[in-house]
């Protein structure tokens, strides 16, 4: 697809807080995360995954999922990252993974050309930029009946308000309470 054919990539958020706000512990721990996560019970992720082209994540979020038993993604994973290159990948994730240091509106305007309409946007920081940006259609926000204390906070500052229309709340059995956003 050509670039002037390309239509423009949404980006889309799926995240779960704390209840004061924090989307890892300091040094990245989300343990309590799934430590609360109920067996058998996604909150809807894998249909929201399923409608997504990829996803577009930051060294933060991309260092932690290495950290797990196995790669947790099926779908293309873009990592934003202006340290890491192609040649820290380990092997097995070449075809996977793909590190880029594209800007949030360079990089959406590469995958609109690649044939991707939605992107899952993840990381603290990387979410905070593509709002800035303007790249976020909505966001899906759980919040964890569980207080931090300290961590890394789920928005960064705004130069500007961004102002969101609440879509609907949806409550668990487990606690957790969970809103889906749109950015207007
Ligand atoms: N609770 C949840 O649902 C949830 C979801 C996602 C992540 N997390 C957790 O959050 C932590 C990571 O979040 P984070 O906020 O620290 O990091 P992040 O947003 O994942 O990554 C930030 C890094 O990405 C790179 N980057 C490249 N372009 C960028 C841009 N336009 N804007 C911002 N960063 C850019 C920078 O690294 P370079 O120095 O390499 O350029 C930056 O330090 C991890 O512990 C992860 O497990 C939790």
């Amino acid at each position: 697809m050509t670039a002037a054919r390309a239509g423009r990539v949404s980006g889309h958020v799926f995240i779960g807080a704390s209840l004061d706000g924090y989307i890892a512990r300091g040094d990245g721990d989300i343990t309590w995360l799934h430590r609360q996560a109920a067996e058998g019970e996604d909150h809807g992720y894998a249909a929201f995954l399923d409608g997504m082209d990829g996803i577009v994540m930051g060294r933060g979020t991309f260092e932690r999922a290495l950290t797990f038993e196995t790669w947790p993604y099926r779908k293309p994973v873009v990592v934003l990252s202006r340290t890491l290159t192609s040649r820290d990948l380990r092997p097995g994730l070449a075809d996977k993974v793909r590190i880029s240091r594209e800007p949030p509106v360079a990089i959406m305007k590469t995958l609109a050309t690649e044939g991707w309409k939605c992107a899952y946007v993840d990381g603290g920081k990387v979410i905070a930029s593509f709002l800035r940006e303007g790249l976020i259609a909505d966001l899906v926000l759980t919040r964890l009946p569980v207080l931090l204390g300290d961590g890394i906070p789920l928005f960064g500052s705004l130069a500007n308000d961004i102002e969101l229309r609440h879509i609907g709340t949806t409550t668990y059995p487990s606690g957790f309470v969970q809103s889906k956003y749109q950015v207007l």
